[in-house]
Parts: structure tokens; C-alpha cells; sequence
């Protein structure tokens, strides 16, 4: 590889790691975080934490008790978000929406950022008069807790006695720290930074092979319009691009997967773009490119395209119909080729000489790995075989199904994405 394009993989890594503030919170990525706000004054700390956590890759779902919102509004939870606050228990267009019991349900961590004296009281005696202590009982998401308030009651025995009941059933106690307080004393009692509290969320979180990093998969196929009935097309069934979609989630990564019209529910933790034809495709992958650690193009991309959309549908009058086709453009080529490239990987699905047909795409296409299998046994196909190219090696995966092969193509697109990346650099 020249020097200068390991060199700009580098810079590139190097600032998508910033991007994510830091390596240590990677393991936050996709992660469902319903992050629980009471009425103390640190709760203005709070809209941060739901910042970093939310830029962290977790999902964030804020419920506020009454107190807490005459220190901050459910309004700027909102908008860094981008999720309805939950307030009110007993709240009808709520519930038509995600009940307090889906609610309870639907988070890895509970997170309770200031937490009150006074709420650790009513959750350490089991009270259920709000929304947010309503969840702690009903939840089986691990809870942390944040305590602030003034060093007083942070000295008081009756706060000790809750946190003492609280930690023995299980429940994280972050903090607090010491320092300076809004009241004018100086002492313990203060709120964990939101930086440290993040962090702290983050440890909780085992760290998954893909933790953090952005993976961009097109998948299907497409279909280019001759008129408004009637397309050419062909058999993908999108299944491979799926299932490596749901496994790089569940291995911890950011997946965004541009698809093709297929019969596919959009996998768990995944951000599914739809798209018809190639061009479309093409406009989606330029558009999620930056910020992309790894495009994975599994689609199969119609190569032409009728040279004009018909307006209206195509009667039946003459003996023969002929059809001028132009060539698409090559969506992985052209992600390979940009300045700022991701690491890229690529699909072949062939009828014949498996190996070096793939080998000659590899080389043409410009990519980092490529995929090869025999297209006949794969289209709709729940098993596959596929052999692994490299610029100076090879490897065989499977026989198995989809996702047990889509496991072992992510650990070697990983495997070869961090020894590219750790590339010595030369001067
Ligand atoms: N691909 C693409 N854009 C295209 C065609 C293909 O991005 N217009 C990508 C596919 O997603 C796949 C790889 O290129 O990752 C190889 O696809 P394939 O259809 O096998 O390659 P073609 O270039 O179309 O070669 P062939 O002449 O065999 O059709």
C-alpha cells in the first residue's frame, strides 16, 4: 500500500476516534440508555450527559420527575435526543405511545443523573407515586444512581441507611464527588462531572469486537425503472447484507444499511436507509461516507439502466421491444477511490472461476477485501461458502449459515482493518 494512503487511513481513524470523544466509551454504541432526571440543581449537568451520551452511539430516553422540570426543560432533553420526554405516570398520549411498562422494559441501563436525597428515600422504601420511581420498580435494566445534594443531607444517616439498602440490591452508586456547591457550602454531595459519569456508564458495558466503530453495508438488490409498472432487476434476497448488519450490531458497532427493496424486517440496532435504484444507492453511500470506518458492499447493483424512464406504461405493438442500457455507476469503486476512504470491502457472486474473478474485482475495484462465493448456491440461499481475498492472501469460510459466516467475516474484516490501521507510517 503507498505511503501516503496508509497515512491518510491513519488521520482518518485517528479523527473518527475523536469523534467519539474517547476510545474508553466506545462500549456505550448502540446501547438503550433511559437516563432519569430529579429535582436538584445539578440536573443542568444533566443535558450534557444526555449529549455525550447520545454522541457516544447509546440510544437516549430521558424521564423527568416533576421537580426536575423546574430546573430543566423536557424541551432541551428533546431536542439533544431526539426522543419524547417521559414526565407524567399517568400520562394517555404517553402510553399510546411506549407505556411505562414498555418503557421499564426497554433499557440496558437505568441511569438517575442527579439522583435527590429525596428520591433515593422513596426508591430505597419501594414508593411508586411517579413515573420515574414507577420504572425502578418495574425495571430489570441495571440501575446506577448519581446522588447530588448539599453536603448536609449527603452527611445525613437516614441518606447513608438508603444507599446502604439501595447498593444491596444491586444498584451502582456513581459519586458524588467533593468540591464547591451551588448552595455556597463546600464539602461532599456534588454530582459526578458528566464526562465521568459517562465513562462510568461505559465501564458497566462489556466491550464488543466492533465497539464504537461505523459501519456502512448496502445491501439487496436495486431495481432500474423502464416505466412506471416495470423494472429490471434480479434475484437478491438481501439475506448476506442483512445478516452482517445484525451481527456487526450485536458485535458493538454503528451500522447504517443502505438497502435494495427486499422482504427483510430492519435487524435489531440497525438504521436501515431504503433505496430503489443504483443512483439512489450510489447518493446514500456518497452521503454516509464520512465518519464511516468500514463500507461493506454486499448489493447487488443492476450494472445498467434503461437509457430513458418511460412516462407512460409501454403498450405491447410491435413483434419485438429493444431496450438501450447504460452503465451504472460503480458504487464501491467509487467509495474506494475517495480521498478520505474508508476500509472497504467487497462482495462477488459468480457463476465461474470463483477465485480469480473475485481476485481481478479485488485489484479493479481497489479494495481492501473481498468476498467471493458461487452466485447460483447463494441468491435467497440460507448457507453459503465464500472464499476471503486479500492483495496477498486467501481464505476459506463456511460451509454454514449466513450468520455464522457473516460472525467470521466480520472477525477477519476486523482482524485486517486494525493491522491496516496500525500501518507504520514512514517519513
Ligand atoms: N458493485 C457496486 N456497484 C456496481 C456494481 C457492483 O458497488 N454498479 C459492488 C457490489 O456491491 C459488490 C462488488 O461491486 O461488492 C462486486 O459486484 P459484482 O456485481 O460481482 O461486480 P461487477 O462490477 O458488476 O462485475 P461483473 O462484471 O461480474 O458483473
Amino acid at each position: 500500500m503507498p505511503v501516503d494512503a496508509a497515512e491518510t487511513r491513519l488521520l482518518s481513524w485517528l479523527s473518527n476516534r475523536r469523534l467519539n470523544e474517547t476510545v474508553r466509551m466506545n462500549s456505550l454504541a448502540n446501547k438503550r440508555i433511559l437516563l432519569g432526571i430529579t429535582g436538584g440543581i445539578a440536573a443542568y449537568k444533566s443535558a450534557e450527559l444526555a449529549r455525550l451520551l447520545g454522541k457516544a452511539g447509546a440510544d437516549v430516553r430521558v424521564v423527568m420527575t416533576p421537580a426536575a422540570t423546574q430546573f430543566i426543560t423536557p424541551l432541551t432533553l428533546q431536542a439533544l435526543t431526539g426522543n419524547r420526554v417521559h414526565t407524567e405516570l399517568l400520562d394517555a398520549e404517553a402510553e399510546a405511545g411506549m407505556g411505562h411498562i414498555e418503557l421499564a422494559r426497554w433499557p440496558d441501563l437505568v441511569l438517575i443523573a442527579p439522583a435527590s436525597a429525596d428520591f433515593l428515600a422513596r426508591v430505597a422504601s419501594g414508593q411508586a407515586d411517579d413515573l420515574l420511581s414507577t420504572l425502578l420498580l418495574a425495571t430489570r435494566a441495571p440501575v446506577a444512581l448519581a446522588p447530588a445534594m448539599n453536603q448536609a443531607m449527603w452527611l445525613n444517616a437516614a441518606t447513608h441507611d438508603n444507599l446502604r439498602v439501595l447498593a444491596a440490591r444491586g444498584m451502582q452508586i456513581f459519586g458524588p464527588a467533593e468540591g464547591e456547591q451551588a448552595c455556597g457550602d463546600t464539602g461532599p454531595g456534588r454530582m459526578l462531572e458528566p464526562q465521568q459519569l459517562a465513562e462510568k456508564a461505559a465501564a458497566l458495558f462489556e466491550t464488543g469486537l466492533l465497539a464504537g466503530l461505523r459501519l456502512v453495508i448496502t445491501a439487496g438488490p436495486t431495481r432500474e425503472a423502464i416505466d412506471p409498472v416495470r423494472y429490471i432487476s434480479n434475484h437478491s434476497s438481501g439475506k448476506m447484507g442483512y445478516a452482517l448488519a445484525a451481527e456487526a450490531a450485536a458485535a458493538g458497532a454503528l451500522v447504517t444499511l443502505i438497502s435494495g427493496p427486499v422482504a427483510l424486517p430492519v435487524p435489531e440496532r440497525v438504521r436501515r436507509v431504503d433505496v430503489v435504484s443504483a443512483q439512489q444507492m450510489l447518493d446514500a453511500s456518497l452521503a454516509e461516507a464520512p465518519g464511516c470506518d468500514i463500507f461493506i458492499g454486499v448489493a447487488a447493483v443492476a450494472d445498467y439502466r434503461p437509457a430513458s424512464v418511460a412516462a407512460q406504461k409501454l403498450k405491447k405493438t410491435a413483434q419485438s421491444l429493444k431496450l438501450e442500457l447504460v452503465r451504472n455507476p460503480d458504487i464501491i469503486s467509487t467509495i474506494a477511490s475517495l480521498e478520505q476512504r474508508p476500509f472497504t470491502v467487497g462482495f462477488a457472486a459468480e457463476t465461474e472461476d470463483v477465485d480469480a474473478n473475485g481476485a481481478s474485482k479485488l485489484q479493479r475495484k481497489k479494495l481492501d477485501l473481498l468476498f467471493a462465493n458461487h452466485a447460483t448456491s447463494t441468491f435467497g440461499s440460507d448457507a453459503i461458502t465464500a472464499s476471503a481475498l486479500w492483495s496477498d492472501g486467501r481464505a476459506t469460510l463456511g460451509p454454514g449459515n449466513k450468520s455464522l459466516v457473516a460472525r467470521q467475516m466480520l472477525a477477519l474484516i476486523h482482524a485486517h482493518y486494525l493491522s491496516l490501521i496500525h500501518t507504520p507510517v514512514k517519513s
